[in-house]
């Protein structure tokens, strides 16, 4: 790709990028929020047909006018966000408007989810590819659009985010496919803001700033603080660390919860977790992905009180845990890991997303207060440096880090008690997660209890003051900070041989 412009509604957002990859390469492309990369493996792909520049495939010159053609040519993009059809099994997604058929026009049901269960057992799935995506987790469904992408055998597969919703050991799957893919000449992108994995998948890395190619490096040759320079045009301060002691009373206590599945029926979700957090405490969740994490923040907000047996106590009050709402009126805040299915409303524009959660203390005698509404989401866009030029803009203008600032912002300013978070540092840079750490050790000075579900490690050992780890539904383990280490997390997390 050479030279390549975009602009949108006048705006532009790439400036004469030039992106090369070689076959059999995996060649990583990285910058902050809102660089670029997005748009430009959206260009590839022919999903954005109105854009200048030259892209040669081989030394043919193309511009695909649609997704299918550029998938005609080897090219397929797994995209940031999820976009499978819920209501269809995952076979049905895999192979949607590319159905193999018999008879001429009678889809060959048999042989699809034959073909579909190969490619999703190549990713350990463990399911039959018949149960429809909508009772699949959000790690699930990645797992489903990244067998989508692998169905089509693509020469030049792209992968935005892949790892986003993934756990570790989802990954290492991954990373296996993706050495595979290597191995037989694939070219793979891959985006991710997970700088660690890059050493450990990728070739070369090409790092955009502000819609400009900065450079192309061999991954081997380049130090991890030399590509956060290269991604933020300064030096940077990469760790955080805790500072405070929470206070002595306890805020939350959670005892004996345990929640069944309704879907197989009865199935425990997870069983009999007791656990206590006190004012101002960081209190870290790990474990793998079906861990029960997910699930457990739900129950203390309330979203699952038909499967859920146990009681809470928030400030020694017992817990009504009938419904989201009464828990956000005691002082609940819960931060979804899935930001299209119960974080954002794509309809809103992006001031709206703000302010939403913040309305009852916005509504005073009934009368919305435009220009307080208007206040606190300038602050917040402020705060967490989100990438807007419009509060008014709707909220899927803004690139999927920008979009995951504005669901954090959007819980933040509703100063709750608790407020639970569920991977809230995915899919968002360097500098945003740095500012994420300082703004939530300031809420616990303040006195909010925060726990927080995270699959990076490193994460949850700099801001945590207690790390508690979930295996197969049960509290594994504990550990102080002090105590705490990578390894240990690990092993405890890890399913008993
Ligand atoms: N459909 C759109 N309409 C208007 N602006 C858009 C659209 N899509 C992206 N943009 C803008 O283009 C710029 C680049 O966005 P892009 O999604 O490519 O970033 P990114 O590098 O993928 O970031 P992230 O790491 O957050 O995913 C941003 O300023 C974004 O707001
Ligand atoms: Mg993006």
């Amino acid at each position: 790709m050479e030279s390549i412009e975009k602009e949108f509604s006048g705006v532009r957002v790439l400036h004469g990028v030039d992106f090369h990859v070689l076959p059999g390469e995996v060649m990583a492309l990285v910058g902050e929020n809102g660089a670029g990369k997005s748009t430009l493996m959206k260009i590839l792909a022919g999903v954005h047909t109105d854009w200048r520049g030259t892209i040669l495939l081989d030394d043919r010159v193309v511009h695909f006018a649609s997704t299918r053609e550029a998938e005609e040519a080897g090219i397929a993009i797994i995209f940031q966000e999820l976009n499978l059809v819920p209501e269809l099994t995952v076979a049905e997604n895999i192979y949607l408007g590319r159905e193999p058929t018999r008879f001429g026009d009678v889809i060959d049901y048999p042989r699809m989810n034959r073909m579909a269960q190969e490619i999703m057992d190549n990713l350990h799935f463990n399911a039959p590819v018949t149960i429809p995506v909508s009772q699949l987790r959000v790690g699930r469904q990645q797992l489903v659009e990244i067998g989508k992408a692998l169905s089509l055998n693509a020469r030049i597969l792209v992968m935005d985010e892949p790892t986003s919703a993934l756990s570790e050991a989802e990954t290492e799957v991954l990373f296996t496919v993706v050495r595979k893919l290597r191995e037989n000449e694939v070219s793979v992108v891959y985006i991710s803001h997970r700088l660690t994995e890059l050493s450990e998948i990728a070739d070369r890395v090409t790092v955009l700033r502000d819609g400009y190619t900065v450079g192309s490096n061999l991954v081997k040759d380049t130090s991890r603080s030399e590509l956060i320079r290269m991604m933020v045009g300064r030096d940077f301060q990469q760790f955080f660390v805790k500072e405070g002691e929470p206070g002595e009373d306890i805020v939350l206590r959670v005892n004996k919860l345990t929640r069944t599945s309704a879907d197989p029926p009865r199935m425990p979700v997870f069983e009999d977790i007791s656990f206590e957090v006190r004012r101002g405490e960081q209190f870290g969740i790990a474990g793998l992905l079906g861990s029960g994490r997910t699930e457990l923040l739900e129950a203390l907000f309330g979203a699952a009180a038909a499967d859920t047996t146990g009681s809470v106590e928030l400030e020694g009050v017992e817990l009504d845990l009938s419904s989201p709402r009464k828990a956000i009126g005691a002082g609940m805040a819960l931060i979804t890991e899935d930001r299209k299915g119960n974080g954002l409303i794509i309809s809103m524009n992006v001031e709206q997303n703000l302010t939403l959660a913040a309305l009852r203390d916005l509504v005073r005698f009934s009368i919305l207060s435009k220009t307080k509404e208007r206040a606190l989401a300038e602050e917040y866009v402020e705060r967490l440096s989100i990438d807007v030029s419009d509060l008014k803009n709707p909220i899927e203008t803004l690139s999927g880090g920008n979009q995951q600032k504005v669901l954090l912002a959007k819980w933040l300013a509703t100063r709750p008690k608790v407020l639970l978070l569920d991977e809230p540092t995915r899919g968002i840079d360097v500098g945003a997660k740095h500012e994420l750490y300082i703004h939530l050790s300031k809420l616990a000075k303040q006195g909010v209890s925060i726990v927080m579900v995270s699959s990076e490690l490193p994460e949850l050992l700099s801001i945590c003051d207690r790390i508690m780890v979930l295996r197969s539904g049960r509290v594994s383990a504990l550990f102080d900070r002090e105590e705490a280490s990578q390894e240990k997390i690990l092993n405890a997390a890890a399913p008993a041989a």
